[in-house]
């Protein structure tokens, strides 16, 4: 089968280790199932992996992607769920499975016409989603379900924060908050991605590390050491941060002072669970959210995908077709 696979890690030019070409048909062992996949969404995950982050090089090569709507053996349209975990060891929970791992992690991804998965790990597609936007939502779409509405602690009509507002998980905030009812202010180094902030539901969009008309509840962050500092300026007393991401650094200053003294809350956040995953795709059904997807690109041109990713010259998802 045609897969696009990471070779080699290069944490300097990512896409030297990034191949395209035939692959073996994957061979589901006993509890799994093949997904044929219709469409796969790129995740920074992805460019990470090409760095060597969270992978090692004996695992390599393998087929990288972590999101993808398909159909089943049985013939249904499904959304595969990326976490590959055991909820029973962990409260119900698999992402708390010390032992979890995402597809291209340790069992091959979701960027080829095929992908093994737990037969647990499907959800029903609803017809409502294309296979296109189906494919957003395991990755940047459930993480941010999870901040929102998980993590967050604040309720509707409260005023959050979305740093970044460019990238995937940022754009899924600022649609799922919306339509949660929370007022959504968001940040970005680009007027133009402001803008588009806006156009999707931001109440209000400011340049990446300007002061705000007034503190908010909580900040969802995604982006890390750019803004940081800011994230934790904004914060009214007793604020919360919830990260998911670092993608421009992962070691700020932390600023302990702050955090004590205004009793600052900083909450970590990794994907969700099979169940969450489901609930997301009745929650675009029942809301009518859809995905914001900046391109959909077949896959034999993933490169083109994530060379935009990379240079940060994305709104939304940028989508595969297989
Ligand atoms: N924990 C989890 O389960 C989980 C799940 C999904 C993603 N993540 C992580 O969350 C992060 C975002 O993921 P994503 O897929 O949404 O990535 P992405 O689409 O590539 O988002 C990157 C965004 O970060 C913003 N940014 C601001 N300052 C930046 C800087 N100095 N350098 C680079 N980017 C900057 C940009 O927004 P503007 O251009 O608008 O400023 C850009 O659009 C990644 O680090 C990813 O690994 C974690």
């Amino acid at each position: 089968m045609f897969a696009v696979t990471a070779t080699r890690i290069d944490a300097d030019d990512p896409l030297a280790g990034l191949a395209a070409g035939e692959r073996p048909d994957p061979v589901p062992p006993a509890g799994w199932t093949t997904v044929t996949v219709r469409a796969a969404a790129l995740n920074h995950h992805d460019v990470w992996t090409l760095r060597g982050v969270g992978i090692t090089e004996d695992r390599l090569p393998i087929v990288v992607g972590c999101d993808a709507a398909g159909v089943d053996e049985d013939g249904n349209e499904v959304i595969v769920h990326s976490v590959i975990g055991d909820p029973d060891v962990a409260g119900g929970d698999e992402t708390l499975d010390p032992r979890r791992s995402l597809l291209s992690e340790r069992y091959d991804g979701t960027f080829a016409e095929r992908v093994a998965v737990p037969r647990r790990n499907l959800v029903p597609k609803p017809a409502a989603l294309s296979f296109e936007e189906a494919a957003c939502l395991p990755t940047a779409y459930l993480t941010a379900y999870r901040m929102l509405f998980g993590k967050s602690g604040v309720q509707p009509g409260s005023t959050i924060l979305v740093q970044g507002a460019g990238g995937g998980v940022a754009t899924a905030l600022i649609l799922l908050g919306r339509a949660a009812g929370f007022r959504v202010w968001a940040t970005s180094r680009s007027e133009e991605k402001q803008e588009r902030a806006r156009e999707l539901g931001a109440d209000q969009a400011f340049p990446a590390g300007s002061r705000l008309p007034e503190r908010v509840d909580a900040v969802m962050e995604t982006v890390g050491e750019a803004t940081w500092a800011h994230s934790l300026r904004s914060l009214r007393p007793g604020g919360r941060i919830v990260v998911s991401g670092a993608t421009s650094g992962a070691v700020p200053p932390a600023d302990l002072n702050r955090v004590f003294f205004l009793q600052l809350s900083v909450v970590g956040s990794t994907m969700g669970t099979r169940d969450q995953l489901g609930r997301l795709a009745r929650f675009c059904e029942q809301t009518g959210v859809r995905p914001e997807i900046d391109r959909v690109l077949p896959l034999r041109e993933a490169v083109d995908g994530f060379a935009a990713m990379i240079d940060g010259d994305l709104f939304g998802k940028i989508v595969f077709t297989v």
